[in-house]
């Protein structure tokens, strides 16, 4: 028998710090407790009837395919529909392989992780930024520039000059993770001004983005500065930046290669 298992912990393993979103999640149960600090949604704005109605649905007109499983990528009818989703919305285009379903926005934090990260890359986030990026990229064991935000969001000055001076160094972070809408946890929404010059940077030094897309679609009103940091027919002039995208509540995560 093995007397102990922190010995044989992988190298990842090792890393990975106490999840502050399941600390800030134990806090939300106690009943004497209201957290502002987790994102939780209203109870009372679950649809419960319409879930109810619709599982019982599906697994009456397609049970034996709703519980087997399926495709990895995702299912592709779901897939389908929010291609056609987002070519309503903002006219991006997108096909099949440009979208990976995964179970909730952390999986695909996680993966970002696993597939660009070295121990020891860099990784440039908002100063503050969301818990779950900073969590799944450190278990990874990436450095994090923090770049300072301030009422139009992240300073691109600063961000210039990061990547300016990293690039004399011959470094090169693999992303910038940028939380546009209603940023978690500034609550700062980035300007028109600021997404363009993003954009503009990320071309200039050849840097992927990482867009967080949490509750834009939820909160959008008449007149909310609301620039896609993707391409698609309405937005000819962000063309050749490359972003990744997670989206909640939808749950999927999107490689837009263009
Ligand atoms: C920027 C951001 N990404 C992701 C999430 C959570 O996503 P999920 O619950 O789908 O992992 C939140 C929740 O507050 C968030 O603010």
């Amino acid at each position: 028998m093995i007397s102990d298992l922190n010995e044989i912990f992988s190298t990842n393993a090792k890393h990975m710090k106490k999840s502050v979103i399941r600390e800030l999640l134990k806090l939300t149960r106690r009943p004497e407790v209201i957290s502002f600090a987790g994102g939780l949604p209203d109870p009372a704005a679950f649809p419960i009837d319409e879930v109810a109605e619709i599982t019982a649905h599906v697994l009456k007109t397609q049970g034996p395919t709703a519980l087997q499983y399926g495709p990895t990528e995702g299912d592709s009818r779901l897939k389908d529909e929010l291609i056609a989703h987002h070519e309503r919305e903002d006219g991006t285009q997108l096909k099949p392989e440009n979208v990976l379903i995964t179970v909730a926005s952390q999986q695909g934090l996680d993966l970002t992780g696993k597939v660009f990260i070295d121990r020891d890359d860099y990784v440039i986030v908002g100063l503050p930024t969301y818990v779950g990026g900073l969590g799944a990229f450190g278990s990874y064991g990436a450095r994090m520039i923090g770049i300072e935000l301030d009422d139009e969001g992240m300073r691109m000055d600063l961000l210039e000059s990061e990547l300016e001076r990293m690039r004399k160094k011959r470094q090169k972070p693999k992303f910038i993770y940028v939380v546009p809408d209603f940023q978690n946890p500034a609550g700062i929404t980035m300007s028109e001004e600021r997404r363009l010059k993003l954009i503009e940077l990320a071309r200039k030094y050849d840097v992927l983005i990482h867009r967080g897309q949490s509750v834009q679609r939820a909160a959008l009103r008449r007149g909310d500065p609301e620039v896609h940091l993707r391409s698609g027919r309405n937005r000819p002039r962000h063309r050749a930046a490359h972003v990744l995208e997670d989206t909640v509540p939808r749950h999927e995560a999107r490689l837009d290669d263009r």
